[in-house]
């Protein structure tokens, strides 16, 4: 029988495509070596810890598809290691990065190889160092273009920039986090904010390092915005321009238009900006949103200036100052929530409707009274209490002879336990007025185990104990859609007709409302050990986090990979 060539001829298209799509994925090489670098800021030059003696650290540009292997020197005087945020890490967990939870510390004078493949995700992350408070200053971002071929689904921006919001002490980050882990106090506050590391004209010494960022009159351009700070949710705003959203966390949203992002630590948001204004100089400014009632926090401001290119000489005179856009209050909340709800996935999205595991995690601060005869000096919290949190009254704490992957994985006894409870322990009005005796949680290394496949809906509720708080809650390895929100204590039988299973977006890091909730739902599609927690540095700190290890699957596409070979140990 004789080939019918018109089958044959598609075949070979077939083939080809498929061949085509195989070749233009590409493996990006890097070297990153951590150390430490003279920056100057604020008037004043320190030994900080970078990566490359760049401060923010190299921007890794990458297609949907593509491999990256980035070879980690810590030739810093710290453990490091360094976290691919909102990277779903598919069976590569060894690559995830958070210290003791996926991998022991890279020791100073040690190295590691991160290898992993971007798969199905497009828009921003980026990554930072996941030990202690190093990422103060060790992160950068990660832009993953559409595959060579694709488009965005949004007509092309003329530029791109990304900008990386950040957060300067003018102390060595790793003793602020020190002393506070000593005293039981709260750390001190950061002393400026900074966009692309530098925090712009209004803080003093810096004016003549304010980032600059050129757009032609009518141009339409894409910021991809990253909320890099450790301690603090920010708003973001550009001065007489509108923005339309149409991403966050590496994924597409529906497009919408608004004049304020808020981002909490961890997040990331895609903007498109149209230069149709009179060409100027106008100020892009972050400063925060801070939630907590009473509890100090950083008030300064951060800018950079939006320059036309076409501004006539009058504009460009420095002593024209450009114009200065309003920033809601410090605790608009009312703007935050309007913010966050406007978000949707761009079309209906895959939100599993049947649940397997229905979750209710608490997350807040505690209190920790001192046992008797410690030393005053080390009870400086509230009314001579330590400063603690937990997420359903389990302080997290990280094991230190081996990581919970590796513990997990070579069945290694006695590193964690996996009794984390699934609801809380005890039920109270957790946005109430919650008695002393409900303040104190358990410290504990404990996770929670998922079956391969498991369908996961989680609720997870602020506490008001000390103080309610927006939290901004990351799950590493995973993307979740958020399908609703709320104030107050979570109610299944009223919220539950809230639920968005149509279009709700998917992120990696939710913004848990002050003194309210938000249900998320993902699928335990990928094996491994997972940490869940607040993105405020401080509060991973103080124990707000757990972690849940899913179980691998039926055959290789569903287990986890083995550990490569220069996977640091304790
Ligand atoms: Cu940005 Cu544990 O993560």
């Amino acid at each position: 029988m004789e080939a019918n060539p018109i089958c044959l001829g598609l075949l070979f298209l077939i083939f080809s495509s498929t061949m085509a799509a195989i070749s233009n994925a590409k493996t990006h090489y890097h070297d990153f070596v951590i150390q430490a670098t003279p920056v100057k800021r604020l008037c004043k030059t320190h030994s900080t810890i970078t990566v490359n003696g760049m401060y923010p650290g190299p921007t890794l540009e990458v297609n949907n598809g593509d491999t990256l292997v980035i070879n980690v020197v810590n030739r810093a005087r710290y453990n490091a290691t360094i976290h691919w945020h909102g990277v779903r890490q598919m069976r590569t967990g060894w690559a995830d990065g958070p210290e003791f939870v996926t991998q022991c510390p890279i020791r100073p004078g040690g190295s590691y190889t991160y290898r992993f493949t971007i798969q199905g995700q497009e828009g921003t992350l980026w990554w930072h160092a996941h030990s202690s408070w190093l990422r103060a200053t060790v992160y950068g971002a990660l832009i993953i273009r559409p595959k060579e071929g694709d488009s965005y689904p949004f007509p092309k921006p003329r530029r791109e920039t990304p900008l990386l919001l950040g957060e300067w002490w003018d102390a060595n980050p790793i003793d602020v986090v020190r002393q506070a882990t000593r005293t039981g106090a709260a750390p001190n506050v950061s002393d400026a904010y900074t966009i692309n590391g530098q925090p712009g004209d209004l803080y003093n010494c810096s004016s003549k390092d304010t980032i600059i960022v050129p757009v032609d009159s009518g141009e339409t351009n894409l910021l991809r915005i990253i909320n890099s700070g450790l301690n603090q949710q920010l708003f973001f705003t550009v001065a007489n321009h509108k923005l339309t959203v149409v991403g966050a966390d590496a994924s597409y949203v529906k497009p919408f238009t608004t004049t304020v992002l808020m981002l909490g630590p961890g997040q990331t948001t895609d903007v498109l900006i149209t230069a149709d204004q009179l060409p100027a100089r106008y100020y892009i400014a972050a400063r925060a949103y801070a939630s907590a009632q009473g509890a100090p926090f950083d008030n300064t401001t951060t800018t950079a200036i939006l320059d036309y290119k076409s501004a006539p000489c009058p504009a460009k005179d420095v002593s024209v100052k450009p114009v200065m856009p309003n920033l809601p209050a410090f605790n608009d909340t009312a703007t935050a929530t309007a913010f966050s709800k406007s978000f949707r996935s761009p079309r209906k999205a895959l939100v599993p409707t049947e649940i397997d595991e229905n979750l209710f995690f608490t997350v807040g601060l505690g209190l920790n009274n001192c046992p008797i005869g410690s030393s005053p000096a080390n009870c400086q919290g509230p009314n001579g209490t330590r400063f603690t949190a937990s997420m359903n009254n389990v302080s997290f704490v990280l094991p230190s002879s081996f990581s919970l992957l590796q513990a997990h994985q070579q069945g290694i006894p006695g590193v964690f336990t996996t009794d984390f409870p699934g609801v809380p322990p005890v039920k109270f009005d957790y946005t109430g007025n919650v008695s002393q005796s409900l303040q104190q949680p358990v410290p504990g290394t404990k996770v929670y185990k998922l079956k391969y496949g498991a369908r996961v809906q989680l609720v997870i509720q602020g506490t008001s104990i000390f103080t309610a708080e927006n939290h901004p809650i990351h799950l590493h390895g995973y993307d979740f859609y958020i399908i609703a929100e709320g104030f107050g204590n979570f109610d299944p039988n009223k919220d539950t007709a809230k639920f968005n299973l149509v279009d709700p977006p998917l992120r990696n890091t939710a913004s848990v409302p002050v003194g309210g909730w938000s249900v998320i739902r993902f699928v335990a599609d990928n094996p491994g050990v997972w940490l869940m927690h607040c993105h405020l540095d401080v509060h991973i700190t103080w124990g707000l986090a757990m972690a849940f290890i899913v179980e691998n699957g039926v055959g290789e596409l569903e287990t986890l990979e083995l550990p490569p070979a220069d996977l640091p140990l304790c």
